[in-house]
């Protein structure tokens, strides 16, 4: 299958967050809990090269438990403070205010000592489209906050969330382009609803995913769709034929409709019916 992202888009987007990178202390990047890697765009590492980062692995209510402990270790092995939350529901977010204190440690040492009190951590969010940057920021700065006028040296219309003294929220967040290094990225992103589903084959990517679940996720698909005779055997093409009998997914004359089964699946999977999965895991992306 071919994935792609809009030129322009990419274009715009690198513009906004090069704009943008110059005014803050702290770069939240938000990645999606179950394609850690998928979800990022490696050049954040190069565009925030000199700020402080905090990787938050959202959507973690959606990941398996142990692989979001895994992709925990895994980020803060390479030097990042990492914290799992769910930006929807709020969990998780209570210990942020912590992380940040600990990533920008360094800022809030060197101001201390110069005496100079009441400049706070400017920061920004960043993240692929979808990955819940706009959910995060409503989450966080919730209806307490307040946001601040337009400051000098500020493109005008830019605005500020005073999370407390201590922190500033950039209010619109920097949309990172994702990367299609390889047709498993552009795979897991297009599984994750990352991209439009009218461009792409549906049947092809429910067979492909529920591969992927025959060999990690056996038992809660066999769960969620009732097939008590699932085996180290079972074909992607049985299990979608069984949705079709399952879900009563059937075309005039009771010929098997793949595509609806098709998308009652990847429905199924993206709002996390069948489980807590994980896509990507450490050891065989790293
Ligand atoms: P973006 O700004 O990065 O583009 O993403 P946005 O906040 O719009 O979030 C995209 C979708 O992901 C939204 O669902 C949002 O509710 C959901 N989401 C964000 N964070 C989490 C999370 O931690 N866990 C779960 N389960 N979902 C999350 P939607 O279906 O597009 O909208 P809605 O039905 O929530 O209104």
């Amino acid at each position: 299958m071919n994935y792609q992202w809009y030129p322009g888009h990419m274009t715009k987007a690198k513009r906004m967050m090069q704009e943008n990178i110059g005014l803050i202390d702290l770069v939240i990047e938000l990645v999606d809990a179950r394609v850690p890697l998928s979800s990022r765009n490696p050049d954040i590492d190069e565009l925030g090269r000199d700020k402080y980062r905090v990787i938050l692995l959202n959507k973690s209510d959606l990941a398996d438990a142990e692989a979001n402990r895994l992709w925990t270790a895994y980020f803060q092995e390479k030097g990042l403070h990492v914290l799992e939350v769910n930006a929807r529901s709020g969990q998780g977010l209570k210990a942020l205010q912590g992380i940040v204190r600990e990533a920008c440690r360094e800022k809030i040492e060197r101001d201390r000592k110069r005496g100079i009190k009441n400049r706070p951590i400017r920061a920004i969010v960043v993240g692929i489209p979808n990955v819940g940057k706009s959910t995060f920021i409503n989450s966080f700065a919730g209806k307490a906050c307040t946001k601040t006028g337009n400051k000098p040296g500020v493109t005008k219309g830019k605005q500020w969330i005073r999370m407390n003294r201590e922190l500033e929220l950039l209010d619109t967040p920097g949309i990172l382009w994702p990367k299609f290094e390889s047709e498993e990225v552009g795979r897991n992103l297009a599984l994750i609803g990352s991209m439009n589903d009218e461009i792409l084959e549906m049947t092809q990517l429910a067979e492909e995913l529920l591969q992927y679940l025959l060999a990690h996720y056996r038992k809660p698909l066999a769960e969620r769709y009732r097939m008590e005779d699932i085996s180290g055997t079972t074909t992607a093409a049985e299990v979608l034929t069984h949705i079709c009998e399952d879900r009563k997914c059937y075309k005039k004359g009771q010929e098997p409709d793949y595509e609806k089964a098709a998308s009652v699946l990847l429905d199924d999977f993206r709002s996390g019916r069948i489980g807590r999965i994980t896509l990507e895991l450490p050891e065989t992306t790293a």
